[in-house]
């Protein structure tokens, strides 16, 4: 029996393609839904042979209106998913999306959580000066990147880095455990900051 993944994404969409691309099993990506009708992920999506959508997300910018997020869980739920993957959503979920799917929203963020949460956590690290950044996978709560740990990667920082160079292999690592993240979920094995392998 597969399990139906919903994966949401405003930008490039490189996170949805390694979740297609990945061993999720008995998880499957079903459908992107993105709140970005310019978002590269809809492109993927086309190449991939994975069904993609725009939804309208309300008038806000950082987050969904009250009853764009209950139409949005309203779609989903009747398309029988049962876990929502969060790949670079900008947008915070609050009330309905939470409630439609409890427990089973994960998320992917480029730091080593609780550090450096929200926007460009890259080079909020690299400004910072750490010698170790990484990215974590979390499932997702009513705040911004909290919400109980699944997995996280370290990245070591070179010195010859720029916030680029350290984006681009924190990038390849997201791609690695969040595949590894969801496919424990659907088999049961995702504890909460502990993954049994
Ligand atoms: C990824 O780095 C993801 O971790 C980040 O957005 C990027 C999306 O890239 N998400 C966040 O910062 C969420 N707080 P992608 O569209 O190529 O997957």
């Amino acid at each position: 029996m597969h399990i139906k993944i919903a994966v949401l994404a405003s930008g490039a969409g490189s996170n949805f393609k390694a979740l297609v691309s990945g061993d999720t099993a008995p998880g499957i990506v079903d459908i992107l839904l993105t709140d970005n009708e310019e978002a590269g992920a809809l492109k993927l999506a086309a190449e991939l042979g994975v069904e993609a959508r725009y939804m309208y997300p309300g008038k806000y910018r950082t987050r969904f209106g009250i009853r764009e997020e209950e139409l949005w869980a309203e779609y989903l739920l009747g398309r029988g998913v049962e876990l929502v993957c969060l790949a670079g959503l900008m947008r915070i979920i609050k009330g309905p999306l939470l409630d439609a799917f409890p427990g089973k929203i994960m998320n992917i963020h480029p730091s080593l959580l609780p550090s450096f949460p929200g926007l460009d956590a890259q080079g909020q690290a690299f400004n910072y000066g750490v010698k170790v950044a990484g990215c974590t996978v979390h499932y997702v709560d009513g705040g911004t990147d909290t919400g109980p740990i699944i997995l996280q990667e370290p990245v070591q920082v070179l010195d010859s880095d720029t916030r680029d160079s350290l984006a681009a292999r924190i990038l390849k690592r997201e791609h690695e455990i969040y595949s590894m993240a969801v496919k424990a979920h659907c088999r049961g094995r995702a504890v909460y900051s502990k993954v049994v392998r």
